[in-house]
């Protein structure tokens, strides 16, 4: 049974015992599950707190953004600007970098999120989420640019998601495996319910978007077809396939009874890697995935290893149980 501790003292041992995290790291991660935990209160109100629905405006990525986008997007903003932890943040919502302005004391980290993943699910009530990653600012940087963010995931400080659902939960890594910690709504806290998350090397179930399969090349069709063909094809067991189109839902099923997720190139648009973004969706569920014992690649790299070129940088998605990541990646290696 886990020991219901809540997230501060969670973090308490791990900047005490395992001297993981410093003071730093561990005030702006309480900071950001704050923040999750005021978006999760318009989240959940829904109709009742005129939260739902289009705000009118586009946002960088040529997407139509939701009213919660721009609430979450704010919330995460006024919560981090002012401690004193933060040299600068950046956001799907948001084009360029947003510096800590100069009333605030600056720190040495660098913030960047998906406020809410998921927007399409909004409106109809099913699970979405907030996405963060935590990067170190470069030694002896003056000032802070978007240069600085553009690090590999491996250099990540620390990852996460709070799904909301139902059940609000936070999904952590400080590098020291992934631990999930349910919302008290009572108590308004964070316990930990989840302390050694871990993903089989196997699975029957995988998940990706099946409308877009005559765009896919030729590995993805295959390692596809392979799983629709179940127990009688050469894989010689039954898939199951899910999809719910919320990143973050999608991967906490992973985390919470393995899969693998897949979002690849297709031919649509050649010239864009995949529909989603390396630095705050690839790269901070690639380290919670990597921690679980699970995989991440782009169908022939390592997500973590990838040197970023720019903020909005698009990349392939296949993550989850070792084995399947590493067959998806292997077909695409293989083929010319
Ligand atoms: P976001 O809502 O932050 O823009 O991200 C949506 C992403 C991701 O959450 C999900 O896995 C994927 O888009 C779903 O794409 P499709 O709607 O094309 O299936
Ligand atoms: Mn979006
Ligand atoms: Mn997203
Ligand atoms: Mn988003």
């Amino acid at each position: 049974m886990t020991r219901r501790i809540s997230l501060t003292q969670y973090l308490i041992e791990q900047q005490r015992q395992h001297g993981h995290i410093p003071q730093e790291l561990r005030l702006l991660i309480e900071v950001v599950a704050r923040a999750c935990k005021r978006i999760a209160i318009s989240v959940n109100k829904g109709a009742l707190g005129e939260v739902l629905g289009t705000a009118g405006s586009e946002n960088v990525q040529g997407e139509v953004q939701k009213k919660l986008d721009i609430i979450a997007n704010e919330v995460l903003i006024e919560a981090n600007e002012w401690g004193g932890h933060l040299a600068a943040m950046a956001s799907e919502e948001m084009e360029g970098i947003y510096l800590v302005p100069n009333r605030f004391p600056q720190g040495e980290y660098l913030l960047m999120f998906d406020p809410l993943d998921g927007s399409s699910n909004i409106d109809v009530n099913v699970s979405i989420g907030t996405i963060f990653s935590v990067l170190k600012k470069p030694e002896g940087s003056v000032g802070v640019s978007e240069a600085d963010f553009l690090q590999p995931g491996t250099a990540q400080a620390a990852a996460g998601y709070c799904v909301y659902g139902p059940q609000t939960t936070l999904v952590l890594t400080v590098g020291d495996g992934v631990v999930m910690f349910t919302l008290d709504r009572e108590q308004g806290s964070f316990v930990l319910t989840e302390d050694e998350v871990k993903i089989p090397e196997d699975t029957k179930e995988f998940a990706i978007n099946m409308s877009n399969m005559r765009h896919w090349d030729a590995p993805m069709k295959r390692y596809i077809d392979e799983c629709l063909a179940g127990s009688t094809g050469p894989r010689g067991k039954d898939f199951n396939m899910r999809w719910i189109a919320s990143m973050v839902a999608d991967v906490h099923r992973i985390l919470t009874r393995g899969g693998v997720f897949m979002y690849p190139w297709d031919k649509r648009e050649p010239g864009k890697a995949g529909k989603l973004r390396l630095m705050y969706e690839a790269n901070p569920m690639a380290f919670l995935v990597e921690q679980a014992g699970g995989a991440a690649s782009n169908a022939r790299q390592r997500i973590m290893e990838m040197q970023p070129s720019q903020l909005h940088e698009r990349v392939a998605v296949v993550l989850g149980s070792k084995n399947e990541v590493e067959r998806v990646t292997r077909y695409h290696l293989e083929a010319k």
